[in-house]
């Protein structure tokens, strides 16, 4: 089959990856993509916000599966178009998207069908009286939310009062727009993360291997929230007692739910875990795969990608596509530009060891072709993949490759995958 990836970051480098390797892969085609994903994909650039210039190009090139890669295309409701269009497409209706798009909605949501999360409370702007009121009866660290697509950035987990009353003045004030017209508080959880990923075809799903990625900037998770600074899979945090858990009561009721609520979820259901003592309750919701887990997960996947992913599409899951529970271990460094996630550098050229090997793989995220040069173009650079029999394995092939490969200002952190328990 033809496949078009939508998206250009290492995660969709690692979708073209995976599904250029499938048996029943003919061709791959990627908008817009990167010099990365171009190696193993045709690369189009067509503009994106333009829906229907995207479905001319289904029709051209005779696409039967399309895979939407960053949130904010399902919230824009391409999916929702191209379905209407009668192509089959990897990627949730933008109502179903709400899952990731409103946080407010998620909450209800798990409140409704009963799906283990943080106690919370919604408040809108009308309501700061009332949220200030709730503020003073909790307890800290408090957790404050915007509503909507944030980049990232809606979350503070505020460690005094005062703080937790500033943030919720600015967010209903309208600090981050509409994203912030409405806020969950929400009660802080101890524990661990990790995610979970469901290929899922509007009733069934199956799990990919756990992983669990790296936010914030500096060693020891210390410093600012970064969109990933690396991740591993799969996570033995996740063990399989857990996994059960977490298949039977958040993923299968949170599939019936959306089914109930007539808005059927086909796509990836990303759930976002705070795990402690083998219990599982849910951080948040994406629709998407994540960025860098899917790095690590997909290098360990061991199936036909393409047919389990066109499967799900079609209302049909293919369980059988996926070979086998791999015994491989993945990790993935990124390597991202000094000064990330602040202010970074741009343009500067990349130079050594990129090539595939057995034990290795370099995707692509922020990069480009200048003047015939490799260059820099994003925070986060590259994602640098060990494969290997087992974890320790995995990260040492990574690390290994990370000090071949040199541009200005590479910077990355030299403690993924290793809180292991
Ligand atoms: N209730 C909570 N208790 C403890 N920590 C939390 C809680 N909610 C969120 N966090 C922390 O804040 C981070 C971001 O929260 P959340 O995942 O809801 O936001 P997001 O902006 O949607 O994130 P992403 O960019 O990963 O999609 C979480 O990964 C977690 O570390
Ligand atoms: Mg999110």
């Amino acid at each position: 089959m033809n496949i078009l990836i939508i998206g250009s970051g290492g995660r969709e480098h690692a979708l073209a990856y995976c599904l250029e390797k499938s048996e029943t892969c003919e061709k791959v085609f990627c908008v817009p993509g990167n010099p990365g994903i171009s190696q193993i994909a045709e690369c189009v650039d067509i503009d994106t916000t333009q829906h229907d210039k995207l479905i001319d190009f289904c029709k051209l090139q005779k696409i039967n599966l399309v895979v939407i890669g960053p949130e904010q295309f399902l919230a824009d409701g391409l999916s929702d178009q191209l379905r209407a269009s009668g192509y089959a497409v990897f990627g949730p209706s933008k109502s179903a998207a709400q899952l990731e798009t409103s946080k407010a909605f998620a909450k209800n949501f798990m409140q409704k069908y009963k799906i283990p999360t943080a106690k919370f409370a919604i408040f809108d702007k009308s309501q700061y009286k009332e949220a200030i009121d709730y503020l003073a009866h909790q307890d800290l660290p408090i957790v404050l939310k915007a509503d909507g697509l944030a980049g990232g950035k809606g979350v503070v987990i505020a460690t005094s009062q005062e703080e937790a009353m500033q943030v919720t003045k600015d967010y209903l004030d309208g600090a981050l727009g509409s994203a912030s017209e409405k806020i969950v508080i929400e009660e802080f959880m101890q524990g661990e993360e990790a995610s979970v990923f469901a290929i899922c075809d509007g009733e069934n799903f199956i799990t990919l291997a756990p992983a669990q990625d790296h936010k914030r900037i500096g060693e020891g998770n210390t410093g600012k929230n970064t969109g990933g600074m690396g991740a591993y899979a799969p996570a033995n945090l996740v063990n399989s007692k857990v996994l059960e858990e977490v298949k039977s009561k958040i993923i299968e009721p949170t599939l019936r739910g959306i089914k109930e609520e007539k808005m059927p979820f086909i796509g990836c259901l990303y759930v976002g875990l705070m795990i402690k003592d083998d219990e599982a309750k849910v951080v948040e919701y994406n629709v998407r795969f994540g960025d860098p887990e899917t790095q690590a997960v997909l290098s360990i996947f061991e199936g036909d990608f393409a047919k389990l992913l066109y499967s799900a599409a079609i209302g049909n899951l293919d369980k059988n596509a996926v070979k086998s529970i791999s015994n491989k271990a993945a990790c993935c460094v990124i390597l991202a530009s000094k000064g990330y996630p602040e202010k970074f550098e741009k343009g500067n050229k990349i130079t050594g060891n990129l090539k595939e090997d057995e034990h290795t793989f370099v995707f692509h995220s922020g990069t480009k072709m200048y003047e015939n040069n490799l260059v820099t173009s994003g925070g986060r650079v590259l994602g640098v993949t060990g494969i290997n029999e087992n974890l320790s394995l995995a990260i040492a092939d990574a690390y290994k490759r990370v000090d071949e490969i040199e541009f200005e200002g590479k910077y990355f952190r030299k403690d993924i995958g290793k809180n292991q328990k």
